[in-house]
């Protein structure tokens, strides 16, 4: 993808027709959504990211609200213990659709569910899968895996979380994704 769309320290130059606010990505992980999200685009599609890179502080505050809102049984299954959740590696993006707001009922989560893995991307807590990932399906939450893991955890249908873990994450919180 094209470096001059933007996705670096802020310095935004690409102008999405939706604005959505600042959310922090891995390098990698933000040119792949960045190729993702033009793609889409280019469908007709209307995806945008609710959430993604979130620091230990703004998981557990995530975790307490949560809680406090809807329970232990609820933040059991949905929300990660603060220090174990993916959206503190930078590498997974809860997405939604502006058309729907039921995200498993949109047409932008047929595509991403059929095209993720092209770009590096798996749906990584999928229904009747809960025993081996250890929560509730999000069809919402996509990670970062890159093209070939993607391409082998799509085709071969396997989303065991020591598999998932084990692949190698880059280093550095370098980039920003700043809709504007
Ligand atoms: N909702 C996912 C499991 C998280 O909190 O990381
Ligand atoms: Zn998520």
């Amino acid at each position: 993808s094209d470096r001059s769309l933007g996705f670096c320290l802020g310095t935004w130059k690409y102008s999405f027709h939706f604005s959505v606010g600042n959310y922090y990505l891995e390098e990698e992980a933000a040119y792949a959504y960045e190729s993702m999200c033009v793609d889409s685009i280019n469908k007709g599609l209307n995806i945008s990211i609710a959430s993604a890179y979130r620091s230990y502080g703004e998981q557990k505050e995530l975790y307490n609200t949560y809680l406090k809102l809807y329970g232990k049984s609820y933040v059991d299954k949905y929300v990660a213990v603060p220090g174990h959740s993916e959206h503190q590696t930078g590498l997974a993006i809860d997405l939604e659709s502006l058309e729907c707001d039921i995200f498993r009922n949109s047409k932008e989560y047929l595509w991403v569910k059929e095209n993720a893995y092209k770009y590096g991307f798996i749906i990584r807590y999928q229904e009747g899968k809960e025993k081996i990932t250890g929560y509730g399906a999000e069809e919402w939450h996509i990670r970062y895996v890159g093209k070939n893991a993607a391409e082998y955890i799509y085709k071969n249908n396997i989303y065991d979380s020591s598999l998932i873990s084990s692949i190698s994450a880059p280093t550095f919180f370098s980039f920003v994704i700043k809709f504007s």
